[in-house]
This record gives C-alpha cells, sequence and structure tokens, in this order.
C-alpha cells in the first residue's frame, strides 16, 4: 500500500504583495460590475492554490473546481445563472462541486485518507470511523455534508482574491439543472456555488451588516432589539 503526503510549498509562492486580512476583510464587496480586462490566468490559479488550503471536514476536501474563462462559455454559464450580468462580464468564473463519493470502498475516500493515515493500523481505524460516520446517510444527505465544506472555499477564494485586489462575486442564484447540464459531469459531482472573478473598481460604499453586539447571544438568550 502506498502512503503519500502532500504539502504546500511556501517557498514557492509568489504573492507576497497582499492586503492583510483586516484589509480585505474592509474592502471586499460582492462585485456585480467587472470591467473588461480579463485577470492573469496564472493568478486565477494562485488564488486557487491557495483557497484549496481551506479547512474542511475530516480533511476530505469533498470537492472540485472548474474554470471558465472563455467569453462564450461565459454567457452560457450567465444563462444558467439566471442570466445575472456579472457572470458573462467576469474574467473567470470558477464553479465548485461538491462530491459524495466519501464512502468506505469508493475510492476517492480511500486515496484521500491514504494521504494521512501512514500506517495499515491508522488506515484501517480511520476506515472503521467513516464507515460509522457515512453508514446512515443516503446519497443526498452526502452531497448536502460535501456542499457545506465549498462554503468555507468560496468564502476564501473571494478573500483571497480581494487581497490580490481582484473582484468576485459569490453565487447561488442559478437553475440548478442548467448549471448540472452545463458542467456535464458523473453524478457523483454536483455544481453548488459559482465564484465570478475579475478586475473591477474597488467598492468605496460600507458594509450594511449589523453590529457586533447585536449578533452575540447568550445560552438561552432571546434577542435583544
Ligand atoms: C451563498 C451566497 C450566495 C450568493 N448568491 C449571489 C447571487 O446569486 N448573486 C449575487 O449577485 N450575489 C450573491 N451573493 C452575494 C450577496 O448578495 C452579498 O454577499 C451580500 O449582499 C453582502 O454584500 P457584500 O458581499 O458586498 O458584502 C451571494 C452570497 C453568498 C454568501
Amino acid at each position: 500500500m502506498e502512503f503519500r503526503q502532500t504539502r504546500y510549498n511556501a517557498a514557492n509562492f509568489k504573492g507576497d504583495k497582499m492586503k492583510s486580512i483586516k484589509e480585505v476583510m474592509l474592502s471586499r464587496h460582492s462585485c456585480r460590475k467587472f470591467c473588461s480586462d480579463k485577470l492573469n490566468s496564472e493568478l486565477v490559479r494562485e488564488i486557487l492554490d491557495l483557497a484549496r488550503l481551506s479547512p474542511s471536514s475530516c480533511g476530505l476536501e469533498p470537492w472540485r473546481m472548474m474554470i471558465i474563462s472563455d467569453p462564450c462559455e461565459l454567457k452560457e454559464l450567465s444563462v444558467a445563472c439566471n442570466s445575472q450580468p456579472q457572470v458573462a462580464e467576469c474574467s473567470h468564473a470558477v464553479i465548485l462541486i461538491a462530491r459524495n463519493d466519501l464512502r468506505v470502498g469508493e475510492a476517492y475516500l480511500e486515496r484521500t485518507v491514504r494521504r494521512r493515515a501512514n500506517t495499515p493500523q491508522k488506515y484501517e481505524a480511520a476506515m472503521n470511523y467513516f464507515r460509522a460516520k457515512f453508514a446512515g446517510l443516503d446519497d443526498e444527505a452526502l452531497m448536502n455534508y460535501a456542499t457545506k465544506q465549498l462554503y468555507i472555499l468560496a468564502a476564501n477564494i473571494a478573500n483571497i482574491a480581494e487581497g490580490f485586489d481582484v473582484r468576485s462575486c459569490i453565487m447561488t442564484g442559478f437553475d440548478a439543472a442548467a448549471l448540472e447540464k452545463l458542467c456535464a459531469l458523473e453524478a457523483k459531482f454536483r455544481p453548488a456555488i459559482v465564484v465570478a472573478l475579475g478586475h473591477g473598481e474597488p467598492s468605496k460604499y460600507p458594509h450594511t451588516r449589523y453590529e457586533l453586539d447585536e449578533i452575540l447571544i447568550s445560552r438561552g438568550g432571546s434577542e435583544k432589539r
């Protein structure tokens, strides 16, 4: 049995001129008006290469990402996304795809677990854990479990992009059947989130958000208004 580790090589990381997390959180807004210049594809790869380090439940990374950048394909994608214009006008759209082949016996689970369980005993223990964890879940429940992980990936893509002064829009406003048809993937894959990326003017308006003291709640507490 082969045990392999993959490690992100920080020495190769080119993005040393990124905004701080604080700057990112203060400046990121959903962009609905991208300008027509294309992003450098290497930069898009770098954004996704960092985002793939996102956490996921049990480290299963139940995702795939599809990049669409051809203007005709972006138009097609926009139609699937309820004709939202920012999809047709963005530079690159990243479709985040959940996968539900996570049961014991499925090649993906076994390959994924093997990366960390570096002895046969650890591997067997992990498989017993997953056998119990997923035994009661049907395909749809497993897909929902996987889809939750994609939201973390989406947030990280948007924030990392903003760190490079790249605008973004996270989207779930699409016709699911049309998006599935466009992606044309096997049943174990389901497109769940679209993230549009591109150049655009920085947003100058403040965030509309509740204050921290309003969203903090105590155990058994009711809302203070
Ligand atoms: C899960 C999710 C789905 C979203 N779907 C869409 C969408 O389909 N179209 C869109 O224009 N914005 C979409 N948004 C963006 C939200 O409208 C936006 O984040 C929210 O209004 C706050 O604005 P801000 O991102 O500019 O701070 C989505 C955001 C999230 C997190």
